[in-house]
C-alpha cells in the first residue's frame, strides 16, 4: 500500500484477545510459474475468552486475489462478505466452522521480501511480522495459535527441494498424463501449534550440509543446512555452530529440542539477519555462510551468534510467543540476552562483554536519545517493522541481564524454567515473564519495570568523599525526557562496584574481605557508605550491570589506574575510552594539538601494548578509538568535519608516535598459517589494528606492505583488511588492489558487499561522488539489502563526515536512495531512514539541507517510511 496519510496507530491500550481461534490449518501451496495458488482451510471456532461473541469473522490480507471462498463445503456468495482496506470481513458465521479460501499471489513480483518471495532462483517465506497475510487470509496475529499441516507443489526439475515447518509426512508426483508434468509435491506436518508469524516455506534447487545431534534424552535430530550449490563448502562453521548453541541450551536453560529434523536455509535477498520459524530457519547468507576465504573474523562470529540466536527461539519464541507486537522484546530482548551469554561461554567472555556493550552505548544509547525514542515495550506504532529496533533488541537484553544480576543465576534459572512450563504453548506477555522473576525470588520487582514502559537512557551521576577512614558514594539518577514522556520516574538500577588503592587492588568492602558489590539506586538520590583505608578509585558499573550513563568526575590518573589494572574488562575498555574522548575533546573544543594530547596517553597506552600479548584481541578494543560518530554525539552542535579532522589528527599522531610499536606487533602477530581459533583471530585483529595505524601515519614502506599483505592474504580478514587501509588513506597501489579484487571476487554476494562497504567507509566529502557512481557499477542491485546495506548504509551510518558533507551532496544522495529503495522494499528504506535521526544535532545549515531533502521524499512515501521520517522530522 503506497500512501502517505497518516496510517492507522495500533495501540497496546486496545488490545482485545482474537475473536476466533484457528485450531488447524491446511495450507495447499501450488508453485507456477508467474504465480501461485494458495489454497488455505482453516477449522475456526469463537474464543470463548471473547464473551462479547462476536459474529463476524474478520481475517487479514495483502495483495491476494482471492478466487473462491467457501464455508463448510459450500461457496460464499458476495453478499456473505466483504473485502476492504487488507481485511476479509465473513459475516455471521458459525460457533465453529471450517473456511476454505482460494488466492492467486505473484511471488515473482514480490521485492518487499515479505511473504512469498524469490531468491536467485528459489522460492523462500519471510511472515514475521505480518507477512503472512501476504500468503493467504488469516488471522495475522501472534497470539493465535494454529496447527499446520502444508503441502508444497513445485516442478521438480526447477524445485526438487520442498520444505515447510515441522517433519515431512508425505511426497508424490503429480498425477501421470496431465500437461505440465514433471511436477510434484511434498506435504509437511508441524505438530507444534504456533502463531502464522513462524510459518515457512522453501522451494528450490539447493545443497545440503547435513549432520545429527543427540539430544540429552537420547533423541537424535537431524540438522539440514541449505544453501545454493556453490556455496556448499560455506556451511561447516554454522554446522558447528549449531551443534554448540544445542548443546549449550540443554545445559544452561534444560532446553531440549523437540521436532526430529533442524533445518536452515541460507537466502540472498533478505531483510533482516535471520528468521527463527519452527524447525525451519530461514537466514540471510550473511549470517550463515562463511569461510576464510571469504569471510572475516568478525563475521564469523557473528554467524556463530546468529545461528544460536536463532536456534534458542526455539524456545523463547517458539514455544512460548508473544501475546501482541507490543511485547516483541520478550522473546527478542531474552534471546539476544541468550546468545550473548552463549557467546561468552564460547569465546572470551571480557571481549564479547566489550563488544556487547560497545554496540549497545554507539547505536542505541543514540537511538534512545534521539527521535525515534520508545520504551522496550512500546505502547504503540503505525508499522510494527520499524519497531525491530536496538531499544527493543540490545536495551532488552540489558533488561533481561539485569534481572539475571539481581536474582543471581540460580534463581534466575529456576525462574526461566518456570516460565517455560507455565507458558508452554501459550503467547504471553513482558509482564508474565517478570512474574516468574518476582514468584522464584520473592522479590518485589514492579519498580524494575519502568525498564519496559519508560524511554530514554538513564543518567546516574556518581560524586564521593573520603573522611575520618569513611568513603561515602552518592549516586542519583535522571532520565532526560523522550518524545510522548515528559516526565520520567526513579528507575532500580543495580550497580556494580568496586573501590581499587592507589596500587590498582581491589580493597575490601566488608568483613567477609569482598571486594565486589552491587548496590542498588532506586530513589532519585541515594548515599552508599564504606569504611575504607584509604581513599579509593572507584571502579564503577562493573561489567556495565545497568544501560545507563555514568557520569563521575574522573582525573586522568584515577583512569590511567583503572585502564592499567582494573581486573573488570569493561572497566578498563571504559577508562581507555573516557581518555579518548576527553584527549579529542581538548582537540575539538580547545583547539590544543593532537601531538600534545597523545604524548599525555602514551605511557598508558605504552602499557596496554605491553600487555598485549595476555589478550590480543582486548588490546585491539582497548587501542581502539571511538567512532567518529560516537566523538560527534559528545559535541554539540554537530559537526562532522571538525572531529573528522580531530579524530584523523589524533590517529595520525598515535600511528607516528608508537610506530616502532605497531611495526613490532604487525610482525610478531604474523601468523606462518591461517589458523580458525580464537587466539588466531585475535592476533590477527590486533595486527590489522597496528597496520591501520601504519597507514595512516604513512609510515615508511608501508603501501608495499600493505599490497604484499593483500597479494598474500591467507584468510579474508587480511585481504579486506589491508584492502580498506590503502584505500582509505588513499595508498599506492589503492586503485589496482580494489580492480583486482572485484575481479576476482565478482561470483561471490557476500564479498562484493565488502566490497561496496570498504569504498563507502572512506571519510570525506569526495566519497559521495564515489557512492554515486558506485550506485551504478554493475554489481550494485537495489532489491539486494545487503548490497544496499554495504553502500548507502555504511555512507549514513558509518561515515558522518561524508553524509554531511558541506556542499550537501550527501543528502542529495541519501535523498534520491530512500525513494528508489522505497518503491521497492519500504522495509528496508524505512531503516536505512534512520540514518537521518541526528537531524537536529547537526550544524544549522546541514540540518536545514538534511531537513530540505527528506521533505520531498516525505511525498508519497510508503507508511513504513513515512512514521520514520515523520518522527524525525518533527
Ligand atoms: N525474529 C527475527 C530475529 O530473530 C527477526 C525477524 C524480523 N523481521 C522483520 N521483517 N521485521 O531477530
Ligand atoms: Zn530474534
Amino acid at each position: 500500500m503506497r500512501d502517505g496519510s497518516p496510517a492507522n496507530v495500533t495501540r497496546l491500550a486496545d488490545y482485545l484477545p482474537p475473536a476466533y481461534l484457528v485450531p488447524r490449518t491446511h495450507l495447499d501451496v501450488d508453485i507456477r510459474d508467474g504465480h501461485t495458488l494458495v489454497t488455505a482451510t482453516l477449522t475456526l471456532e469463537r474464543n470463548p475468552a471473547r464473551d462479547d461473541r462476536p459474529e463476524d469473522l474478520v481475517l487479514d490480507g495483502e495483495h491476494l486475489e482471492l478466487l473462491s471462498l467457501s464455508l463448510d463445503g459450500a461457496s460464499l456468495p458476495a453478499s456473505r462478505y466483504r473485502e476492504a482496506d487488507g481485511r476479509l470481513t465473513v459475516f455471521a458465521v458459525p460457533e465453529c466452522f471450517e473456511l476454505t479460501s482460494v488466492v492467486r499471489i505473484e511471488p515473482e513480483k514480490n521485492t518487499a521480501l515479505e511473504g512469498l518471495y524469490r531468491s536467485n532462483g528459489m522460492y523462500c517465506t519471510q511472515c514475521e511480522a505480518e507477512g503472512f497475510r501476504r500468503i493467504t487470509w488469516f488471522p495475522d496475529r501472534p497470539d493465535v495459535l494454529s496447527r499446520f499441516t502444508t503441502t508444497v507443489r513445485a516442478d521438480r526439475e526447477h524445485y526438487p527441494l520442498l520444505l515447510s515447518n515441522g517433519n515431512p509426512v508425505a511426497s508424490g508426483e503429480e498425477p501421470e498424463g496431465k500437461e505440465e508434468g514433471g511436477r510434484h509435491w511434498v506435504t509437511w506436518e508441524d505438530p507444534f501449534p504456533k502463531p502464522c508469524y513462524l510459518f515457512a516455506l522453501v522451494a528450490g534447487d539447493l545443497a545440503c550440509l547435513k549432520d545429527t545431534f543427540t539430544t540429552t534424552s537420547g533423541r537424535e535430530v537431524a540438522l539440514h543446512l541449505y544453501a545454493e550449490h556453490r556455496d556448499l563448502d560455506k556451511l561447516d562453521h554454522a554446522m558447528v555452530s549449531l551443534k554448540k548453541a544445542m548443546a549449550w541450551d540443554e545445559r544452561v536453560y534444560g532446553r531440549e529440542y523437540d521436532l526430529d529434523i533442524f533445518q536452515i536455509v541460507a537466502v540472498s535477498h533478505f531483510n533482516m539477519g535471520a528468521m527463527e520459524n519452527k524447525g525451519l530457519n530461514i537466514f540471510n547468507t550473511a549470517c550463515v555462510l562463511a569461510h576464510p576465504a571469504t569471510t572475516t573474523d568478525a563475521a564469523f562470529e557473528r554467524v556463530e551468534s546468529v545461528v544460536a540466536h536463532e536456534y534458542f527461539h526455539n524456545w523463547s519464541g517458539n514455544r512460548v510467543t508473544c501475546r501482541d507486537w507490543f511485547q516483541l522484546s520478550l522473546k527478542e530482548g531474552f534471546t539476544v540476552f541468550r546468545d550473548q551469554e552463549f557467546s561468552s561461554d564460547m569465546n572470551s567472555r571480557a571481549v564479547v562483554r566489550v563488544e556487547n556493550v560497545n554496540f549497545l552505548v554507539n547505536h542505541q544509547f543514540p537511538e534512545d536519545q534521539g527521535p525515534l525514542a520508545h520504551p522496550v515495550r512500546p505502547a504503540q506504532y503505525q508499522k510494527i517493522d520499524n519497531f525491530y529496533t536496538l531499544t527493543v533488541y540490545e536495551k532488552g537484553a540489558e533488561v533481561v541481564r539485569m534481572q539475571h544480576e539481581l536474582l543471581g543465576a540460580r534463581d534466575f534459572r529456576r525462574a526461566t524454567d518456570l516460565y517455560f512450563e507455565r507458558f508452554d504453548g501459550q503467547a504471553v506477555t513482558c509482564d508474565d515473564f517478570v512474574a516468574c522473576m518476582e514468584e522464584v525470588s520473592g522479590r518485589d520487582l514492579s519498580g524494575f519495570k519502568r525498564w519496559y514502559s519508560q524511554a530514554g537512557t538513564p543518567i546516574v551521576s556518581a560524586e564521593d568523599r573520603y573522611v575520618d577512614g569513611l568513603y561515602s558514594l552518592t549516586l542519583s539518577q535522571h532520565t532526560p525526557p523522550t518524545p510522548g514522556q515528559a516526565d520520567k520516574q526513579p528507575l532500580m538500577i543495580p550497580v556494580k562496584l568496586a573501590l581499587l588503592d592507589p596500587q590498582g587492588k581491589p580493597l575490601a568492602l566488608n568483613d567477609q574481605g569482598d571486594t565486589e558489590t552491587v548496590v542498588i539506586l532506586e530513589r532519585a538520590t541515594q548515599t552508599f557508605s564504606f569504611p575504607l583505608p584509604v581513599k579509593p578509585t572507584p571502579s564503577l558499573l562493573r561489567g556495565f550491570s545497568a544501560p545507563v550513563i555514568l557520569r563521575y568526575d574522573f582525573d586522568e590518573t584515577q583512569l590511567q589506574t583503572l585502564l592499567a589494572h582494573d581486573s573488570d574488562g569493561f572497566c578498563r575498555w571504559d577508562a581507555a575510552q573516557r581518555l579518548y574522548f576527553s584527549a579529542l575533546a581538548r582537540i575539538i573544543e580547545q583547539g590544543e594539538s593532537a601531538e600534545q594530547q597523545l604524548e599525555r596517553l602514551r605511557p598508558a597506552l605504552e602499557g596496554v601494548i605491553r600487555r598485549a600479548a595476555e589478550d590480543p584481541a582486548q588490546a585491539a578494543l582497548l587501542l581502539t578509538l571511538p567512532t567518529e560518530t560516537a566523538i560527534g554525539d559528545r559535541h554539540s552542535p554537530l559537526d562532522p568535519a571538525r572531529v573528522h579532522r580531530a579524530a584523523h589528527a589524533f590517529k595520525v599522531a598515535l600511528g607516528r608516535a608508537l610506530g616502532e610499536d605497531w611495526r613490532r606487533l604487525a610482525e610478531s602477530l604474523r601468523e606462518p598459517e591461517y589458523r580458525a581459533d580464537g587466539d588466531a583471530m585475535g592476533k590477527r585483529r590486533l595486527r590489522m589494528l597496528a597496520l591501520a595505524y601504519l597507514g595512516l601515519a604513512e609510515a615508511d614502506g608501508i603501501a608495499d606492505y600493505l599490497q604484499r599483505t593483500f597479494r598474500d592474504a591467507a584468510c579474508m580478514t587480511e585481504e579486506i583488511g589491508a584492502l580498506g587501509i590503502l584505500v582509505s588513506n588513499g595508498l599506492d597501489g589503492a586503485e589496482t588492489a580494489l580492480e583486482q579484487f572485484a575481479e576476482r571476487w565478482r561470483d561471490e554476494a557476500l564479498v562484493m558487499d565488502q566490497w561496496f562497504a570498504v569504498q563507502a567507509a572512506v571519510p570525506g566529502p569526495a566519497t559521495v561522488a564515489r557512492a554515486k557512481a558506485l550506485m551504478s557499477h554493475p554489481a550494485f542491485e537495489w532489491t539486494l539489502p545487503n548490497r544496499v546495506r554495504a553502500l548507502i548504509g555504511t555512507l549514513v551510518n558509518g561515515n558522518p563526515s561524508a553524509f554531511h558533507a558541506e556542499d550537501g551532496s550527501g543528502h542529495r544522495l541519501f535523498a534520491e536512495a530512500l525513494k528508489t529503495l522505497d518503491a521497492i522494499n519500504p522495509q528496508i528504506a524505512a531503516r536505512l531512514g534512520n540514518g537521518a535521526a541526528r537531524l537536529d544535532r547537526l550544524r544549522e545549515d546541514l540540518s536545514t539541507s538534511l531537513r530540505t531533502a527528506l521533505s520531498e521524499v516525505r511525498e508519497g512515501a510508503s507508511a513504513n517510511l513515512a512514521e520514520v521520517l515523520d518522527r524525525i522530522l518533527g
